[in-house]
């Protein structure tokens, strides 16, 4: 039972390649990552450990997003400040309508390595190993951009470390001031119903704030105001990667993965025996666990004796992606056996992996309403289950992509091919990610106002 970060190298490891041509090399360069810097630090995971118990509790909501896998080409200022902005963007507007703090977790500076649905692929008759993610190979049809090379868990913490020193830099240098939130409009979104929404929320918040200096409470001497706390998350999938850094506190002396503030294992290696458990239950970060239609409630609590023997709200959470409806026939039964069992959870919805479908054209997309469906089907099931739904998972961009259809802006299949940019699964537009969080912002509001009647 006793755990080291290399304890998992002894488990079954699904989804990890083990074709690297030279296995020392890796070694090597795992070696020489354990050195590195942490990217994140212990004080940072404890703190959002706290806040995510306050989501659990029912008392604060968690916002996670960003691109289903980030990649070496798109690497670009532009692209991080773009995601950090709409990000902010929903926060505002659902700490609004929620009336609660906004616990706002990004898919970013790490979220490098890809579970596929098959090892191989086949293009023309030629097969060749499937594409996983920039941090193990490339995306390229070729031999040589198919093998797994070492160097790239180098590239791939060095674009993490940049990522990262930006978004610190948006999230604390007067970029997040919240006297700041008319300047945070998305260019592109100009002329639509969410521009016009924005807007008027935007100017709400002014006055607020202009009412309340005018009472004499400065701003610029309150930190939420000036700042936001803004964490990164990535699914904990190479866990060599992972291993190499994980460090103990020094005050605590307990195990920390810097590579991120929080991490999850997805719905295709969360096997209870697995390696990928194993390591996660030795990591004091948060951790979220993917729940899909083949999760067995029986395994599911098996898995949270686990990984949270210690029943700590703020160490799990629990992110159901079962499909627009799937969700009726899965969510409550997983919901009354974890109530059941007395556990602290954080409820959080991936309404993005269970509507993926393809298209005539061979398009990957996702329509807007089945994400829609999914959400709504989680808040009222949570609801009439006691639960708190306390957050949503999304795969999104701040980049006016044309990848899920429908929205307000109506995308059709046919818009699809001509901004389809995505490295692997299909994400939200600025746009419709922004009407999404209009959406859950309206429904908390009406929650509220019923329940005050
Ligand atoms: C993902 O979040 O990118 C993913 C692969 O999800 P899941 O494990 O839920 O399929
Ligand atoms: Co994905």
């Amino acid at each position: 039972m006793s755990w080291t970060p290399e304890s998992w190298r002894g488990k079954p490891a699904l989804h990890i390649p083990d074709d690297y041509p030279e296995p020392k090399a890796l070694a090597a360069v795992e070696g020489e990552l354990s050195s590195y810097p942490p990217l994140v630090f212990a004080g940072e995971v404890r703190t959002l450990r706290a806040s995510l118990a306050d989501v659990a509790r029912g008392d604060a909501f968690l916002l996670q997003g960003g691109d289903c896998a980030e990649s070496f080409k798109e690497f670009h200022p532009d692209n991080i400040r773009d995601t950090f902005r709409v990000l902010l963007q929903m926060s505002v507007a659902l700490t609004f309508g929620a009336a609660m703090p906004v616990v706002k977790v990004g898919r970013i500076a790490g979220q490098f390595a890809k579970p596929r649905s098959s090892p191989i692929e086949t293009k023309d008759g030629e097969t060749l190993p499937s594409y996983r993610g920039d941090i193990i190979n490339g995306m390229d049809f070729s031999e040589s951009s198919r093998r797994p090379d070492p160097q790239r868990l180098i590239k791939a913490y060095g674009q993490a470390a940049a990522t990262l020193n930006l978004i610190r830099a948006f999230a604390s240098g007067g970029y997040a001031d919240l006297r700041n939130v008319h300047r945070w409009n998305l260019e592109f979104v100009s002329g639509n119903q969410q521009e016009d929404r924005y807007r008027a929320l935007a100017d709400k918040i002014s006055e607020a704030i202009t009412f309340m200096e005018a009472c004499g409470i400065d701003g610029k001497g309150v930190r939420a105001m000036r700042e936001v706390d803004f964490y990164t998350s990535h699914e904990a999938l190479l866990l060599g990667y992972e291993t190499a850094m994980t460090r103990t506190d020094s005050t605590t002396g307990k195990w920390y993965d810097t590579s991120a503030h929080m991490v999850w294992i997805g719905d295709r290696t969360r096997q209870p025996e697995g390696a990928h458990i194993e390591f996660c239950r030795g990591i004091e970060n948060p951790i979220g666990v993917k729940c899909g239609p083949s999760l067995d409630p029986d395994d599911l609590l098996q898995i949270l004796d686990k990984l949270d023997p210690e029943n700590e709200a703020g160490r799990i959470v629990l992110i159901a992606r079962f499909g627009a409806g799937n969700t009726v026939k899965y969510l409550p039964p997983l919901i009354k056996k974890v109530h059941a069992a007395g556990r602290q959870v954080v409820w959080s919805c991936d309404p993005m992996h269970g509507n993926t479908v393809k298209t005539e054209g061979g398009y990957k997309t996702r329509p807007f309403d089945s994400v829609l469906t999914e959400i709504k089907d989680f808040m009222d099931i949570c609801r009439a289950e006691g639960a708190h739904p306390g957050g949503v998972h999304f795969e999104m961009t701040g980049q006016n992509v044309t990848e899920c259809i429908g929205g307000s802006q109506q995308i059709s299949e046919a818009d699809l091919s001509s901004r389809y940019h995505t490295h692997c699964d299909p994400r939200l537009n600025a746009n419709q990610a922004l009407e999404l969080a209009f959406i859950l912002a309206d429904s908390f509001k009406e929650t509220r106002e019923n329940a005050r009647e």
